[in-house]
């Protein structure tokens, strides 16, 4: 496997394992600077680049993340496979807390983010990529793989929606997201998925739900419920990902 990019979100701001082989470094790029420093190292043998979507200290909302620029630096970092890690929520009875997905079907609710490297045809050229199949098919084998290989219950396939937050939904826009098809919903992973097709970077998903959708919490407040589940999550993306990246 060629050179990966580890994308950390709110599940795994950081990659404790990650050996670093230089000084982590913001990079400038056309589009502006990455959300944070760019971490490369190794990683369970494997040559990773690590980056926090939301930025050190998880200071850059959803809508406010520049996503051009952080699939652009871990393109010219030289990475092949992108996995994005996203705490979601759970809109399918089966998307419990503390699951993980790895979904393979996208519903784009977000708007307003720059979301091409095509904006200027004369400069940048067009190509309408092919986005039939969102997430690369050989990455989400791999990671489903991997979690069946370390014993984790992961729900394999499942239709990621994303919204443009940071608010939560109403459950009214729960209920219409399930009448679509979704499955799970989170705010970043659009959008990061279209541009890392557009870079030619294979990405795929590796999604932790965190709490049940708007209007299916039961009355459960949905912070609390982050909270504790993301902490007992992290364990397990992280065994899911140090088989995914084999010596
Ligand atoms: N909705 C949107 N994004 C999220 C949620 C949610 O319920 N939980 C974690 N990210």
């Amino acid at each position: 496997m060629g050179r990966i990019g580890i994308i950390g979100g709110t599940a795994l701001a950081d990659l404790a394992g990650v050996a670093p082989a230089a000084p982590p470094a913001v990079v400038e790029t056309r589009y502006g600077p990455t959300s944070g420093p760019l971490v490369h190292g190794a990683y369970a043998g494997q040559d990773v680049v690590f980056l926090m979507r939301h930025g050190a200290g998880h200071k850059i909302a959803p809508h406010a993340i520049n996503y051009r620029a952080n699939i652009a630096a871990l393109a010219a970092a030289g990475c092949e496979w992108v996995i994005a890690i996203a705490a979601v929520g759970g809109i399918a009875a089966e998307a419990t807390p503390g699951r993980i997905v790895i979904p393979d079907q996208i519903i784009d609710y977000s708007w307003a983010r720059k979301h091409t490297f095509y904006d200027d045809p004369a400069t940048d050229g067009l190509d309408h990529i092919d986005f039939t199949e969102p997430y690369d098919g050989t990455l989400r084998r791999r990671l489903s793989d991997s979690a069946a290989g370390r014993g984790l219950d992961a729900m394999e396939g499942g239709v990621h929606g994303i919204t443009q937050g940071p608010r939560l939904e109403t459950a009214a826009e729960i209920d219409r997201m399930d009448r679509d098809g979704c499955h799970i919903v989170g705010m970043t992973g659009m959008p990061e998925a279209a541009l890392a097709r557009e870079a030619g970077l294979a990405y795929g998903c590796c999604a932790v739900v965190v709490n049940k959708a708007a209007g299916r919490t039961g009355g459960l407040a949905i912070h609390a419920e982050i909270e504790a589940t993301l902490a007992a999550a992290m364990a397990d993306i992280e065994r899911l990902l140090q088989a995914v990246v084999p010596t």
